[in-house]
């Protein structure tokens, strides 16, 4: 490829996604290029740069072809192990105060999932999940990710770090050596499909106690770098934990923060008054004896299923619901599933000409629609789908498409209808939580 085009997609790629590459490191750059061409019929760089540049429908699988997402369940199980102790210190802390409030996890790049689901596994077995409140925020730049996230369906190999009773105990075997997540710990999690450097104009800006940025700075030179860490400050209050993966350690971190180091890995906080600093010190210490004569709180220590003595959360899939003679909506179903998803289309829009399940074949065209980024289309099948009976996931799919362009007042009607209809649509409630949270971004 003709160098001057290499720089013009390296310079397209940093001003609009932030991701550095420089003109050393450009193999797999080069050869997403190339790929994407082929699959496009482009006969050449330039003119694929020129599409990318002025048509969006692209970009989604262009971020795909240019971002590892390299990723795993329990990839770094002492960081977990750390985080979970600090989590039962600030679950002592949030039962014994009289105001309520949940406490807040922030996943940055959390690529296809495998590391918020770890955190809402780890959450579930250590009996947090349910005895104190908890919201989890997960986003990724690669839609393709996120979608991949929602489906939660993994491979053998996204379970390679997982301890065999986990898999046993949160996974269901599917067809193609596919494993599903259950329903009851994935659907803790809210993900988004974000730039981390859209945060602060988005409803996600908000204080979180622990914030998982791991392995997302490779990504970035140190001119990105430094744009990225007065955003990370407005996510952190005194009380705030910054986990990075170990192999981030060369964060150039500067005297707003402090490292907290353990034998079983580290954290960054806010760096503190060297005043408070001491008293924060003593706060621990007071903290960690209590802690360790306490019997009562329902944390363990540890990742692993000490017993099977808890019934296997049941995954549940919409298409169980459905008669059990073949038709076109479950055939969709599965498909989309499978991320086949052209064959998705083709059935549903089969199954609305046979007028077989004509509502949900609606629906699913839209989903589909909206995880390609179709939003317009998405949003028209959505009405159509309201305009004949009222569906509150017909009214979330309205909201979801509202809260990513940034309505967030009409996001927040609809998942408001959403739950008029379904008071126990879990993701309506979270996002409406999320909303209500961050009234500057309304
Ligand atoms: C190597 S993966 C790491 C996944 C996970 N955090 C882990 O450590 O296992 C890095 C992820 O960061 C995402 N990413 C890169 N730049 C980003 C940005 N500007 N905003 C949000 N996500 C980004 C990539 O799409 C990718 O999925």
């Amino acid at each position: 490829m003709h160098t001057l085009v290499l720089t013009q997609f390296i310079n397209f790629i940093k001003s609009r996604y932030a991701l550095a590459f420089t003109e050393q490191n450009t193999t797999q750059l080069t050869l997403a290029i190339n790929n994407r061409c082929k699959a496009l019929g482009i006969d050449s760089p330039a003119a694929y740069l020129d599409r990318l540049t002025t048509q969006k429908d692209e970009e989604a699988r262009f971020i795909n072809a240019i971002t590892t997402g390299e990723t795993c369940f329990f990839r770094y199980p002492e960081s977990y192990q750390l985080f979970l102790n600090q989590f039962s210190e600030e679950a002592l802390l949030t039962s014994a105060s009289p105001i309520y409030r949940p406490i807040k996890i922030l996943n940055i790049g959390c690529s296809t999932g495998e590391e918020p689901y770890t955190i809402a596994i780890l959450l579930h077995q250590s009996g947090h999940l349910g005895s104190v409140p908890i919201q989890i925020n997960a986003f990724d730049l690669n839609p393709q990710s996120i979608q991949h996230a929602k489906n939660r369906l993994y491979s053998q190999n996204a379970l390679r770090n997982t301890n065999p009773l986990v898999k046993q105990l949160y996974f269901q075997e599917r067809p193609n050596k596919q494993f599903e997540l259950s329903q009851e710990v994935a659907q803790q999690v809210n993900f988004f499909s974000m730039n981390v450097f859209d945060l602060p104009n988005s409803p996600l800006i908000q204080h979180y106690d622990f914030i998982f940025c791991m392995n997302v700075m490779i990504y970035f030179d140190g001119d990105t770098i430094t744009r990225l860490i007065p955003i990370i400050k407005q996510l952190m209050n005194e009380r705030s934990r910054l986990f990075l993966a170990p192999t981030d350690s060369i964060m150039p971190i500067n005297e707003q923060f402090q490292v907290n180091r353990t034998t079983q890995g580290f954290w960054y906080s806010l760096a503190q008054p060297k005043h408070k600093q001491h008293q924060a010190q003593l706060n621990t210490h007071a903290l960690k004896d209590f802690t360790q004569h306490t019997t009562s709180t329902p944390a363990q220590s540890t990742f692993i299923p000490p017993q099977l003595k808890e019934d296997r959360p049941k995954a549940t899939n919409k298409s169980d619901t459905l008669s059990p003679s073949t038709n076109f909506f479950k055939l969709g179903l599965q498909a989309y599933e499978q991320k086949a998803y052209d064959q998705a289309e083709q059935y549903y829009q089969q199954g609305i000409e046979q007028q077989q399940h004509p509502t949900e074949c609606h629906l699913g065209l839209a989903k589909l629609y909206a995880d390609q980024g179709r939003s317009v289309q998405a949003a028209e099948l959505a009405e159509l789908v309201l305009s004949a009976t009222q569906h509150d996931e017909a009214y979330l799919l309205l909201g979801t498409l509202n809260l990513q362009a940034g309505n967030y007042h009409e996001a927040k009607e609809h998942f408001k209808q959403c739950l008029n209809l379904n008071a126990n649509n879990h993701e309506a409630r979270n996002f409406l939580s999320i909303l209500n949270e961050s009234p500057e971004a309304l």
